[in-house]
């Protein structure tokens, strides 16, 4: 069910009436109109009888009445990148989702074809509102009857709240606030929250284990922080199960090519190595630039832990299943295995078979050299491990979906073949 939930605004039809003037009522004329609105009545007494017998009636909408068996997911950002792959993972484990998404950086064309994989009644719906609006998230929750929450929604670029950080921590930390809010008001047991390794900063020791000290230097990291602390102190006097998930570089796109990553093609300068690699293949920037080739690394170039979507969606599942109670788990998503920006580019040129120019430039103020995590912890506690750890492979798969979706969720090409 495709639910732009709006609010009604369409006025209620107004017949005009005479005022003016004096009507002389013939007494025959008034039985006349006595019987036709008793008669009137009487059917619309029946038709509501009738209603009331009919099986549909009164039953409220499947969304909003928990179900034995069925665990009522809200993904929230559902229409983005990540959101969107989470859902379809969900929805195949015949798990009942409602998506929450602004459209502001996602794609409905993404929510589309999800709708036509599950369009069974009480399976998918979407609700178009902003997290931000508190009014609505209340109206959203009041309608629906979530076991869960995935928390998703944001926005989601280190550069850009570097230049705009209000924007951040509205958007992350305050909307975390207003759906936790929501989430305590209407009892819903559990939440699985999208960290990020960007909260660590620049730590002094690799790998990354949960208990790295913290200390984020961008806006970003700062305001997921700061909704990781608000959940955390939140949950000392609740029993609500909650799941930190912290991800390292997200990567990769359904290996059946029904979903992949489009961002706004405004939000390109902000974008990530693998949106640069594929646009750099395309011809749609003249090529790749590497920043930095003096780095204390085998290369000379940074070295980052990309950690394939399907895995990371895995992740969440397990962590969906094994949230208890009263509990909180925090847990680093990556695959443990540092590579470097010259690995990842020689990679995404086997991947792409496209000889993409590189452009060798000095370092960026502000990256670190080298980011990975140790993900013993979620191997321990939620038996997962990354899968999908070959990087030519994974690009391989979102690069098939890229070629296919030239203009995105806009227009869908014949799907290419390896
Ligand atoms: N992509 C990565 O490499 C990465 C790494 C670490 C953490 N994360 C986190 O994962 C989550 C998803 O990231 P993504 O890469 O899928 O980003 P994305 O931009 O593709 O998806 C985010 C979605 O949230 C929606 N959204 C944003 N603000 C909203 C609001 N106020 N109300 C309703 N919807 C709103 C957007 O429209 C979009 O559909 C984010 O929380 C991000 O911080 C991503």
């Amino acid at each position: 069910m495709l639910n732009f939930n709006r609010t009604r605004t369409q006025p209620r039809s107004t017949r005009s009436m005479s005022l003016g003037g004096i009507d002389y009522m013939d007494p025959k004329k008034k039985s006349n109109v006595v019987g036709k609105i008793l008669l009137a009545a009487s059917f619309t007494a029946l038709f509501i009888l009738m209603l009331k017998q009919s099986p549909t009636f009164n039953s409220p909408s499947l969304f909003s009445q928990h179900e034995p068996g069925v665990t009522h997911v809200l993904v929230t950002g559902g229409a983005g990148y990540i959101g969107s792959h989470a859902a379809l993972r969900l929805l195949k484990d015949s798990h009942r989702v409602t998506i929450v998404d602004n459209l502001s950086r996602g794609n409905i064309g993404a929510v589309k074809v999800l709708q036509e994989l599950f369009p069974e009644p009480g399976r998918l719906q979407f609700i178009y509102a902003d997290l931000g609006d508190p009014k609505a998230v209340k109206k959203i929750f009041s309608e629906n009857a979530f076991d869960a929450v995935m928390h998703f929604a944001a926005v989601a670029y280190v550069g850009e709240s570097t230049v705009d950080p209000l924007k951040y921590y509205h958007n992350i930390t305050s909307n975390t606030l207003i759906v936790l809010e929501a989430m305590a008001a209407h009892g819903v047991s559990t939440l699985i929250y999208s960290s990020t390794c960007a909260t660590y900063g620049e730590p002094k020791q690799m790998p990354i284990t949960e208990e790295t000290p913290q200390h984020p230097i961008n806006p970003y990291g700062k305001a997921k922080k700061m909704a990781e602390d608000i959940i955390l102190d939140f949950h000392k006097n609740s029993d609500m199960a909650v799941m930190i998930l912290r991800y390292f570089n997200v990567i990769g796109s359904d290996p059946e090519g029904r979903l992949g990553e489009a961002p706004r093609p405004e939000l390109r300068v902000h974008g990530r190595i693998s949106g640069a690699c594929f646009d750099a293949a395309r011809g749609i920037i003249p090529g790749l630039k590497v920043t930095g080739t003096d780095y204390k690394t085998l290369d000379g170039t940074c070295i980052r832990d990309y950690i394939d979507v399907t895995d990371l969606v895995d992740a969440h599942v397990k962590a969906l299943e094994k949230a208890k109670p009263g509990k909180v788990g925090i847990y680093n998503v990556g695959t443990g295995r540092g590579r470097s920006v010259n690995e990842f580019v020689e990679a995404c040129k086997a991947a792409t078979r496209v000889n993409i120019k590189v452009d060798f430039l000095p370092r960026r103020p502000g990256d670190y050299a080298e980011v990975f995590s140790d993900p013993a912890k979620i191997l321990t506690e939620l038996n997962w491990t990354a899968q999908h750890t070959d990087l030519q492979k994974s690009l391989e798969v979102a690069w098939r979906w890229q070629k296919s979706h030239r203009n995105g969720y806009e227009t869908t090409l014949p799907m290419a073949s390896y």
